[in-house]
């Protein structure tokens, strides 16, 4: 999908199909001298939201795309609308619409929440991963989307527009990465795939094998990693959109290419849905996709912990004692909470880029899922300031994350009787236990953690990745490039 921007001039404009309200349809059908037909084909349209109707006009507006409801709604309705205009513009054989839909008086939001909101949802509607079917279905046929404005918003509007182009591709590629399946999706490939956003000029890409992170006394990453015959990687990317003086923005995401448990084994139903264990690297890369497009002003690092955690006669074991790269010890207790493990040598190992902020995104526990559902991600953070940012950045383009608390009392839960901690809590608060892990790798830096395990993808029906947090991720580091 191709995002673009131009000045509403109805008097000339051409287009195979324009997206619009019922007033600006009318004034249109009336140029075209198509009155009547307009009149007697409208006559039972509902002017509210969800409703739409397809008019043929011919001429140089060969259709009318009528959105009900559109000159007046709530934040939620626009939304809403937005998503039934970009499933009706699928549906039809034209390779570009315009839209004439920025006017709306939106309830407390401004020019360009509505065309994020315009681009997001097309980007969600468009997305297809097919990949792997030998036959596919045939493709929907629009490719480009002109947002259209008043000339005086032209400018604005133009800077959205290329947010948006960039939010796309951020999108497809953490989509993809994530339901690609798990034979394919290795720690190796998460490699080729940061390589190749390294082939940008301001991006360079480092790694570390499993050689190296045994070297820097990684054992937590290493405990994970050294059941499976894919070997693991530690990578790094760093992009550098701003004067290298002003300190890095870092996001580290969680890679488990499949989660298997280890010898703490998961049951079967639903274990092929750990493929999408990678969901929070995914997100991280996708995000960093994102900011390169869009050449946000920012230095960035990107940190990806990709290991596969299966069983085998070289996994660890329930009750195995490992040391982390920052010297405290770990009583692995459950071989299944190997999300905290990888992360907590990859935080340590960020601080030594002396960041300015860190957010780790990560699939982390199940118990997210039962606190939250999946409407929102888990947020926890050391900082109120960059909590505040985080949850604002999501609730602006609707890709949402709830606080959680990071109680001293919950910390209690995770004591070893052998060991300095044990990788899990106990019985309640399991996402709770697990940020409190991670927590204590962070030492002076202000740091954040998501955990999406019920918001990076979808199970059921519509199984499949569903590029979250990327949106709020994305959000957040424009932000902080305006600062
Ligand atoms: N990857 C899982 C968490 C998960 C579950 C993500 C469902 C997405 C959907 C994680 O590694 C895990 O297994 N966590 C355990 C932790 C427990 C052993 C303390 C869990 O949630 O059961
Ligand atoms: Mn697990
Ligand atoms: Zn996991």
């Amino acid at each position: 999908m191709n995002y673009l921007s131009a000045a509403q001039n109805l008097d000339t404009l051409r287009t195979p199909c324009l997206v619009t309200n019922l007033t600006i349809a009318k004034q249109i059908a009336q140029q075209a001298g198509s009155s009547e037909s307009f009149r007697r084909e409208t006559q039972d349209f509902k002017d509210d939201p969800g409703h739409y109707l397809c008019i043929q006009l011919g001429g140089r507006v060969a259709r009318l795309l009528i959105m009900g409801g559109a000159e007046t709604c709530s934040a939620a309705k626009f939304r809403n609308m937005a998503n039934v205009m970009a499933k009706a513009l699928l549906d039809m054989p034209i390779a570009q619409a315009a839209v004439y839909l920025l006017q709306a008086k939106v309830d407390e939001q401004d020019l360009g929440w509505k065309a994020q909101t315009l681009m997001q949802a097309m980007s969600h509607a468009s997305y297809r991963f097919e990949h792997h079917k030998s036959q596919s279905k045939p493709a929907s046929a629009i490719k480009r989307l002109k947002l259209l404005a008043d000339p005086a918003d032209l400018k604005p509007l133009r800077h959205e527009v290329r947010l948006g182009n960039a939010l796309h591709e951020g999108l497809q590629l953490t989509k993809d990465l994530g339901n690609e399946p798990p034979n394919v999706c290795t720690p190796n490939y998460l490699l080729a795939q940061a390589r190749k956003l390294a082939r940008h000029e301001k991006v360079s890409l480092s790694q570390l094998d499993e050689k190296k992170m045994t070297e820097l006394g990684m054992g937590a990453f290493m405990a994970v990693s050294q059941g499976s015959d894919n070997p693991g990687r530690m990578i790094i990317l760093r992009y550098s959109g701003a004067p290298k003086s002003q300190p890095p923005i870092a996001l580290v995401g969680k890679g488990i290419t499949f989660d298997t448990g280890g010898i703490s084994l998961k049951p079967p139903p639903g274990m092929d849905e750990m493929k999408f264990d990678m969901c929070g690297a995914a997100a991280v890369l996708g995000a960093t996709k994102a900011a390169v497009e869009a050449q946000l002003p920012i230095n960035l690092i990107t940190v990806v912990a990709a290991a596969e955690n299966m069983p085998s006669g070289r996994a660890t074991r329930p009750g195995d004692i490992v040391k982390s790269a920052s010297g405290q010890t770990i009583e692995i207790l459950n071989t299944d909470a190997e999300g905290r493990l990888v992360l907590c040598d990859a935080l340590t190992h960020v601080q030594t880029l002396k960041p300015r902020l860190i957010v780790d995104v990560a699939t982390l526990t199940g118990a997210c899922i039962v606190a939250l559902g999946t409407h929102a991600s888990g947020l926890y953070a050391n900082d109120d300031k960059l909590a505040e940012d985080l949850l604002a950045a999501g609730e602006r383009c609707g890709d949402r994350s709830w606080r959680l608390p990071l109680w001293d009392e919950y910390q209690t839960a995770l004591k070893s009787n052998f060991a300095d901690m044990a990788n899990v809590g106990g019985k309640g608060a399991g996402s709770v236990t697990a940020a409190c892990f991670l927590s204590r790798f962070v030492k002076k830096t202000p740091w954040a953690h998501l955990d999406i395990a019920g918001s990076a993808f979808h199970g059921g029906a519509a199984k499949g990745a569903s590029g979250r947090p990327v949106p709020m991720l994305f959000n957040f580091l424009a932000a902080q490039g305006q600062k």
